[in-house]
């Protein structure tokens, strides 16, 4: 472990219960609870996932950690207090946010991300890199989700922490996170250990959409079977919940969820209008490029067929040209 690891983690454990008291029993907590219980987090999700609320002050948190010992130097490098120069002073990172504590695959606190109640900027602020966080190895929610994603055989990925909060919510345990970055090869050996099948569940606007697509052709390349859930009008899980319900995410979301090809034909048509023939031969010509990357031979057989009789074109062109692409491709 890195020098100052244990007091870093040991520090992060006990602000994660102090932030957390402050949010359930205090007065200081009291608007950032009205903003949790208003967006529809229940008092259960609050403890399972042990959210909590920094405080408006801009040393409370430094002299908590200095006066009990830890050394200031090693609070800086966790990134829980910034170092000023002009006064030699330091002061806490977070401030008047709601915070979600982010555990490792143990369960220690090893981050934070606090979110602004109202429009500050960032909307969401992330301890940076340390010594105990690499964003890029870490996702959020894993240690609750793995018994359940091994059970499962599946785990359910989302962009955001309210996503993967809410879905726990209605039932899909075998959750996790990214944290605001793309999804990394270090993401995808870890789920590999304990899954070959993967659902992305993003946000359904345009940038959910593009992050989604590039997390199929990763795991794809990591021959994973995976599948893709959409939700209408732009909204992501969180959204989708509120408006619809548990039920209907789990049965219509979920459930619904399209295989690899589908996801692709879908994404691929988006912007076109195959109605127009340029369209529509730019759309074959990508459909069958994607067609050439499957890697089994029926489930190519079926695909040709379906956009043979979709758009009224013989097999055998189809065929033939997709072995080309076949041979140019690869
Ligand atoms: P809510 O507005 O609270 O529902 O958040 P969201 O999860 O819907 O946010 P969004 O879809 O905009 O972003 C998805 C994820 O990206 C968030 O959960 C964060 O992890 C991350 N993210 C969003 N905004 C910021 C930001 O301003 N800074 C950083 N570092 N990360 C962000
Ligand atoms: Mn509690
Ligand atoms: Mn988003
Ligand atoms: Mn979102
Ligand atoms: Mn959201």
């Amino acid at each position: 472990m890195p020098a100052g690891a244990q007091q870093m983690i040991e520090a992060h454990d006990l602000l994660r219960k102090f932030y957390h008291h402050l949010l359930v029993n205090t007065k200081e907590g009291q608007d950032a609870l009205e903003y949790l219980l208003k967006r529809g987090f229940t008092e259960e999700t609050i403890e399972k996932f042990q959210i909590g609320y920094s405080l408006d002050s801009w040393d409370f948190v430094s002299k908590f950690l200095l006066k009990r010992g830890f050394p200031a130097e090693y609070m800086e490098q966790a990134g829980l207090i910034i170092f000023r120069e002009k006064d030699e002073s330091y002061f806490d990172r977070f401030r008047n946010r709601v915070m979600f504590p982010i555990m490792d695959h143990q369960g220690n606190t090893i981050a934070f991300s606090g979110r602004a109640m109202g429009d500050d900027e960032p909307k969401y602020l992330n301890s940076p890199e340390t010594p105990i966080f690499n964003k890029s190895k870490t996702l959020y929610n894993f240690h609750h989700a793995r018994p359940h994603i091994r059970k499962k055989e599946q785990a359910v990925i989302f962009e955001g922490f309210a996503d993967c909060i809410s879905a726990v919510g209605a039932g899909v345990e075998n959750a996790v996170a990214t944290m605001g970055t793309a999804l990394t090869d270090q993401h995808i050996q870890l789920l590999k250990r304990n899954t070959d099948q993967i659902l992305i569940c993003y946000d359904s606007d345009s940038a959910g959409l593009n992050a989604a697509n590039r997390a199929v052709n990763m795991l794809q390349d990591h021959e994973f079977s995976v599948k893709v859930a959409l939700m209408p009008d732009n909204l992501d899980p969180d959204d989708y919940i509120k408006e619809f319900g548990e039920k209907s995410f789990v049965s219509e979301v979920i459930g619904a969820s399209l295989t690899y090809m589908a996801f692709k034909m879908h994404y691929l048509r988006r912007g076109k209008n195959v109605n127009n023939e340029g369209d529509r031969i730019q759309y074959i010509e990508e459909v069958l490029k994607e067609i050439s990357r499957l890697p089994n031979a029926v489930e190519r057989d079926h695909y040709l067929r379906q956009l043979s009789s979709e758009f009224s074109l013989s097999l055998d062109a189809l065929e033939q040209q997709q072995r080309q692409v076949f041979f140019t491709e690869r």
